[in-house]
Order: structure tokens, then sequence, then C-alpha cells
């Protein structure tokens, strides 16, 4: 099979490394990719969120399969541009990426289906959800409802701040996603993040994870992408996760199929957990970055095979041989990140870790420039390490971190302090 797949990013470097260790892959390429992909797939630089530029791409180089990485080509339409080229794709429709495009469609989803979910009102202009604010108290979420690339989201722990923030999204700071405002009932638990495969009729979960959104240790400062995951989600426990997939995940999946826009690919449901209860945070309608990385280090090859098959419709024939192991990446981002930063410092070390099935550095913002590898983005590598236990994982990707010479990056030191406290 010769596959592509889209994207630049520390998930999409793990996603290459897997499928690369799939004997049915006979070629790979990734566009546009960075310096890391580059040492073992072809990466081609073209504008990933054209469907048309894709499609043809895909015909000059024979590709059988195309596995999507990030949202914006799936808001964009390029599953849907694939698929009537009769190229073989894994990821939703543009219709089904509303999931993570819009959150009052989301909501009215769970509402349909019964989903547990934060109560919510949504609204169009800033009176109208003053006034809901009002009526509701504080603590309360301020969401806007297109991408925001993580950002649009505010916490506010008083009514005052909720009225801020109401006045900002529709004063356009977020531009067109603020457009429309979602007002959510603030839920408290633990939040975990569980991954599903989805042909459209079958689902099969294939692993949990945890992120650290926040910046600096002990989850203090501003929000990031996310510094670093480890996986399995401790607090995700077979119980939970059962609950999850009749309550949230199945409903909600027959309830787009239902609408005309059955969900293929994989869903990324962010959950909150209390009590044993899942009730649904968001979802995205792609792997999580970092969470991919950890997700991938545990599942090997057969990530090929069940994301084929999901895009073949034949979930039902698949299972997921979990390995009881742990698996755990910490981000190192250029100093500043995520405020501004400075590009192009050179990073050394990284010739002399050891990398194999269970320790592996993904690359995330690097490229490469007369030989050696620079930072070029925020988030730079994923040092990923899988082990028996957690705690020893932990260990081993904090060794490889302490070997790599990069005097203008930093990572936060903690990643796994939840699940090991
Ligand atoms: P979202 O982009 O919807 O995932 O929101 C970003 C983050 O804000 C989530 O990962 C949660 O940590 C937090 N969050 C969002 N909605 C709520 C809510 N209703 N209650 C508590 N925390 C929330
Ligand atoms: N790490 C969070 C995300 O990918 O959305």
């Amino acid at each position: 099979m010769n596959i592509l797949i889209l994207g630049s990013g520390g998930r999409e470097h793990s996603l290459a490394w897997a499928v690369l260790q799939n004997p049915k892959c006979d070629k790979l390429i990734v566009a546009p990719g960075n310096a890391g992909i580059a040492q073992i797939a072809d990466c081609a630089a073209i504008d990933i969120n054209d469907g048309g530029t894709v499609v043809e791409f895909a015909a000059r180089n024979n590709v059988d399969f195309v596995i999507i990485g990030p949202e914006a080509p799936l808001a964009a339409g390029v599953a849907d541009r694939l698929r009537e080229a009769g190229v073989l794709v894994f990821g939703p429709s543009k219709a089904a990426a509303a999931l993570e495009a819009s959150k009052a469609f989301t909501k009215e989803i769970c509402d349909a289906c019964d989903a547990p979910t934060a109560a919510y009102g949504h609204f169009t202009d800033a009176a109208a959800a003053k006034a809901y604010v009002q009526t509701q108290g504080a603590p309360i979420v301020v969401k806007a409802d297109g991408l925001a690339a993580g950002k649009g989201v505010i916490i506010a722990e008083t009514t005052a701040q909720a009225e801020a923030a109401i006045d900002d999204m529709f004063g356009g700071e977020f531009g067109a996603a603020g457009a429309e405002v979602v007002i959510e009932e603030f839920m408290d638990g633990e939040e975990a993040s569980f991954f599903i495969l989805c042909d459209g009729e079958n689902v099969l979960p294939i692993g949990t994870a945890q992120d650290h959104k926040r910046v600096g240790d002990g989850d203090t400062g501003p929000n990031t992408g996310g510094m670093g995951a480890y996986s399995p989600a401790p607090v995700l426990t077979d119980a939970v996760a059962e609950r999850a997939m009749s309550e949230i995940i199945k409903p909600c999946m027959a309830e787009m199929a239902k609408r005309g826009m059955p969900y293929q690919g994989v869903l990324y449901a962010g959950l909150m957990i209390k009590d044993g209860a899942p009730r649904l945070v968001e979802y995205n309608v792609r792997f999580g970055d970092p969470e991919c990385q950890v997700l991938m280090m545990r599942l090997g090859a057969q990530a090929l095979d069940l994301m084929h098959a999901a895009a073949e419709g034949r979930l039902n024939e698949m299972r997921v041989n979990w390995a009881d192991d742990h698996a755990l990446t910490v981000v190192l981002a250029a100093q500043g990140y995520p405020g501004s930063y400075v590009k192009g410092s050179a990073i050394g070390g990284l010739d002399g870790l050891t990398q194999d099935s269970s320790n592996m550095v993904f690359h995330a913002g690097t490229a490469e420039r007369d030989g050696a590898i620079v930072a070029v983005g925020g988030r730079v590598l994923n040092v990923t390490a899988r082990a028996q236990s957690l705690a020893q994982a932990q260990h081993l990707a904090y060794e490889m971190v302490g070997q790599i010479d990069w005097p203008e990056g930093f990572c936060r030191r903690d990643i796994g302090w939840r699940a090991l406290k």
C-alpha cells in the first residue's frame, strides 16, 4: 500500500513511525512533514488544506490510502474531495468535522441523544449572553463557537470576568470563531482523553491519555497545545470507559449517522470524570498532539491496520492487541512559548540517542539546515518512552531529555504527576 499522511507535527511523526513498522506499507509520503519525518519518509511541500492539490498529488503518486492528521484539512473538506476522487481516506467529512469546528453543533448532538455534558446556552448577541450569565452565576465557562486554536475557552471565576469574556468574543478577539458564543456550566472533576475509531457504523476504543495543557510545572501559567502526555489514563478505568461508550460515544455516533453525516476517523473525546461518571467536555475530530505520540508508541504497527479498517468500514472485524504497558512523552518547546519565541537555534545530542520501539524522539517544529537540526516552531520535540510502569517510562523520557543539548529550549519537569501522585 502507498500511503500519504497529511501534517507536520509530532503527531504525524508518530503516525509515520507506527505505519512504517507495518509490512503492508510499501511507500510512505508525508506532506509537508518536518526534519524528523524526513529521516524516515519522503516529504512533499504541498498545500494540505487545498482539496484539489491533495487529490492531484495522490493521483500522481499512486497513493492508495491517505491519513489526515490535523483538523484544518478536515474542516476544509479535504477528506470529501479525496472520497469523491475514489481515494481511500482516514478522516471525517467536512460535515462530520463540525463536531470539532462548532461547539454549538456538538451540544445539539448531545441534546438529541441525551449524552451527559455541561448545561449550556448558545448566543449570537452579548446582551442575551450576559443575561444568561446573571441567571447562572459563576464559575461559568465562556466559549467561542468556532475553531480558535484551543484559545477560545475562558473559565470565568466571577460573573464580571464572564461578561468581559463575552465582550471580547463579540468584539472580535477570536475573529469569526467568536461570532457565536456558547456558555456552559463549569464541570468539576478530573479530565482525560478517550480515543475511539469510528467507521460510520462501528466504534472501537483504542486508548486513553492525559495531556498537560498549562506551560508550567504544577499546571500553572498559560494554556498551550499540550506540554506532555501519558497513556493509559488511570482515571479512565474500564468501567468509566464502558459508561462513556454506552452513554456518550455510541449515542452520538448513531445520531450523526441518523442525520446523514456518519463519522469516520478517530474521535477524540475530552471527558470530565467525577465519582466514576464521565461527562463530555468536547470532541476533536483528530488525534491529540501530543496524545497521539503515546498512543502510537503503545499500538505500534497495528495502528495502520486499525485506521485502514476504519476507512474501509470493517472495524467490526478488528480488535486491539492491548499491551500491559505505559508510555509518556515530554514536549521540548522553544523558550517563550506559548508567547513569542526565537526560531533557528540548533539542537544537539540527538544522534547519540537510542531510538527503538521503547525510546523515540518525535519531531514537531524542526527543520534541517546544513546538516543540523534547528528549531522552527513553538513545540519542537516530543521525547517519548514506553515501559512496564509509568514511573519507569517517566524516568526513561527524562533521561533522554538530559542528553539533548538545546539551551534555547525548555520542558516541564513534572509530566505524569497526576497519575503518579
Ligand atoms: P475545550 O476547548 O472545549 O476543550 O476547552 C478547553 C479546556 O477548558 C478543557 O480541556 C477543560 O480543561 C476546560 N473546560 C472546557 N469546558 C469546561 C467546562 N464546562 N467545565 C470545566 N472545564 C471546562
Ligand atoms: N493536546 C490537545 C489537543 O491536541 O487538542
